[in-house]
């Protein structure tokens, strides 16, 4: 049964960063000491870049035992201005001594989206041994808000909202007239912990409904790890629509 989340609203922006830098601190030592590696998927789009620029400076990261995949990807070479890939490599793993064959980015470069969530699919299966029907069990997943709700590439009215079985599909998007490559929820919810960033006075409405209204039916809504803990972190501009500041 899901434990609810927990919600926390942080005054600044900077604050709910080095919160995050925290976490990732804490999820990372605990995980090396419990199983010696730390398997996390980074999250797109442009709030988690402060929290990146945060960690490239954050000493006693045991970088060498740390497991990089990507939760979702634009359907772009990894050179590309809008790769998620390209951002968090700019911002962090050009800065600090990640080991390459741990880094396992998602190849949005292959013409047939498809075929790069399927590769990317396999990759999981293999890195986490899993056998048919098994959902890989990440230490820590992050993930954005977007305005209309979506997480990772889980746009509202797109197909892979409703898969149950696939760990990696090609998400077409209507509105940005594309495919993305992203997890489906069986593998967000399958974490152990699960973190979500909003900062900006932007997000407050979607966080409200989100948080406050259980008749929205929005893809972020249906993160709710079966077996592990969902956190918030969010600043106050983000929580301004919240009935509950503090
Ligand atoms: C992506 C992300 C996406 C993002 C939200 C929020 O590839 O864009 O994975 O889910 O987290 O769109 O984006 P911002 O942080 O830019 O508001």
């Amino acid at each position: 049964m899901p434990s609810p989340p927990e919600i926390r609203i942080l005054k600044s922006s900077q604050e709910l960063f080095e919160a995050a830098a925290a976490e990732f601190v804490v999820q990372a030592s605990e995980a090396v000491r419990a199983q010696g590696r730390f398997t996390v998927a980074l999250s797109g789009g442009s709030t988690p870049k402060s929290l990146y620029r945060l960690l490239a400076t954050t000493p006693s990261l045991p970088w060498d035992k740390i497991c990089l995949f990507w939760g979702d990807e634009r359907h772009v070479p990894p050179d590309h201005a809008d790769s998620n890939y390209r951002m968090a490599h700019e911002v962090l793993l050009s800065k600090v001594p990640v080991r390459p064959e741990i880094i396992f980015r998602i190849h949005a470069e292959e013409k047939d989206a498809e075929a790069a969530a399927w590769q990317y699919e396999q990759t999981l299966k293999q890195f986490f041994h899993l056998s048919s029907g098994k959902f890989p069990r990440f230490d820590l997943i992050l993930l954005g808000l977007g305005a209309d709700g979506h997480t990772a590439s889980l746009f509202p009215e797109s197909s892979a909202l409703n898969e149950r079985h696939r760990l990696v599909v090609a998400n077409w998007v209507e509105k940005f007239k594309t495919h993305r490559i992203t997890f489906t929820f069986p593998v967000l919810n399958a974490a152990a912990r699960v973190i979500f960033l909003a900062s900006g006075p932007d997000k407050a409405p979607i966080l409200h409904q989100v948080l406050e209204d259980s008749s929205a039916h929005l893809p972020s809504q249906q993160v709710r790890p079966n077996n592990g803990r969902l956190v918030w972190l969010v600043d106050s501009e983000a929580a301004g629509a919240l009935s509950r500041r503090d």
